[in-house]
């Protein structure tokens, strides 16, 4: 048997609660399975940080490194908490991993579900994949402040875009594409962001080159949420920087049927540390404690990660459970007022079947 080392980042507000279910989901897919997942858990987030005032310790951070995967919840605080300073977790401790670990591919995949209702007019079914830059952009922590406090205050954020940060991704999007439906699509906005815009333009149409089955086409971002709202049939792999990724990917969670369904992977691409699987959402420090998250992100997230380990049967069983257990739902009319839990259980005994 492959026994594959886990490490569990379960975090804050709904983190644990859905991170519970997907570990059950992961149990029941991998029964029979010759893969075994051995799981470690690392207790970081808010409560780690007013217990210690640490987010990340760089021991921790080593012993992170050492695993195979990373199964990651959501972190982050309720925003009324003033205790906290407002991002200190998500930036010292996701955005901390994600950039020591490289996890220059975020892969944030969008389809419909069987029978689950979405909030377009029409009931097409769609399915593309947002490639989002991770580990560069606005993100990097490029900024100050001067005359802070004064009425001349005068706030930076620079974003950074670099040769090499965006052509391992845009290489990276443009492969994807290959095997999928041979489209790719550039999010940016070159018309007011030129310096950075002009690289990744010229960076796609050096990779077009190499890769002449794919078809490729540029959207300004601002263009972008209007299509994937009245036409996100059109694509197939979009490729963006971090910030606008991050921003197109709640609107395509929500496309999709609610940003409880979508799961991510922050890939580091060499595989020379250990990638991330999350789902896109965050804490929901307003549904927290109440047993009512919808696990599927998560549950779709511990999937990526099987397929990335090389597990794919066990990765294509949840896959196939959930699309079924959804299907189910939406013909019986079921599936609102679920529990994390109801779901969770749901989609095992879904997989119970499946390997029966
Ligand atoms: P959020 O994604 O936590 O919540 C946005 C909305 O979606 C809320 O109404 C929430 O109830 C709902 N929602 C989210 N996940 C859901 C699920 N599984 N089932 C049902 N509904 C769900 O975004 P936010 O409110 O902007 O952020 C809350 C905190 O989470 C902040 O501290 C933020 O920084 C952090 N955050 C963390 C991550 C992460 O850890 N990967 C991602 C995004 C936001
Ligand atoms: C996400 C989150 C993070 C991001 C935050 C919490 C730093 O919104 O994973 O989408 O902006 O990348
Ligand atoms: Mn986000």
């Amino acid at each position: 048997t492959r026994t594959f080392s886990i490490a569990v980042i379960d975090g804050d507000g709904i983190g644990p609660e859905v991170t519970a279910e997907a570990r059950k989901v992961l149990n029941a897919a991998l029964e029979n399975d010759d893969a075994t997942l051995h799981y470690t858990e690392y207790s970081l987030g808010t409560r780690h940080w007013l217990e210690t005032g640490e987010t990340l310790h760089d021991e921790t951070l080593e012993k992170l490194r050492s695993h195979d995967a990373i199964l990651f919840g959501a972190v982050g605080a309720d925003p009324q908490d003033q205790r906290i300073p407002s991002g200190v977790i998500e930036r010292d401790l996701l955005l901390k991993l994600r950039f020591e670990l490289d996890h220059y591919i975020n892969l944030r995949p969008t389809r419909t579900y069987p029978g689950v209702s979405t909030p377009l007019a029409s009931t097409e079914d769609f399915d593309f994949v947002v490639v989002r830059e991770g580990t560069e952009g606005p993100y990097v922590g490029n900024g100050g402040s001067l005359r802070r406090g004064t009425t001349q205050e005068i706030a930076t954020e620079v974003s950074v875009n670099t040769a090499h940060g965006v052509r391992r991704v845009v290489a990276d999007a443009f492969a994807r594409a290959v095997s999928r439906r041979g489209h790719l699509t550039l999010v940016h906005k070159h018309n007011v962001l030129t310096h950075s815009g002009s690289l990744w333009r010229r960076t796609v149409e050096e990779q077009a080159a190499l890769n002449p089955q794919v078809s490729w086409d540029y959207m300004h971002v601002d263009a972008a949420t209007i299509h994937m709202v009245t036409n996100p049939q059109r694509f197939d792999v979009i490729v963006t920087d971090n910030l606008f990724g991050d921003i197109l990917t709640d609107l395509a969670g929500a496309v999709s049927g609610g940003i409880g369904l979508a799961p991510s992977a922050s890939i580091n691409g060499a595989g020379t540390t250990p990638s991330m699987f999350e789902p896109v959402h965050g804490s929901a420090p307003d549904i927290a404690g109440r047993g009512i998250a919808d696990p599927t992100a998560a549950i779709l997230s511990a999937g990526l990660m099987l397929d990335h380990l090389g597990v794919k049967d066990a990765a294509g069983r949840i896959e196939q459970a959930v699309n079924a257990q959804m299907a189910e739902w939406a013909e019986r009319n079921t599936g609102g007022g679920l529990g994390s839990a109801e779901r969770g259980d749901a989609y095992v005994s879904r997989i119970k079947a499946l390997t029966d």
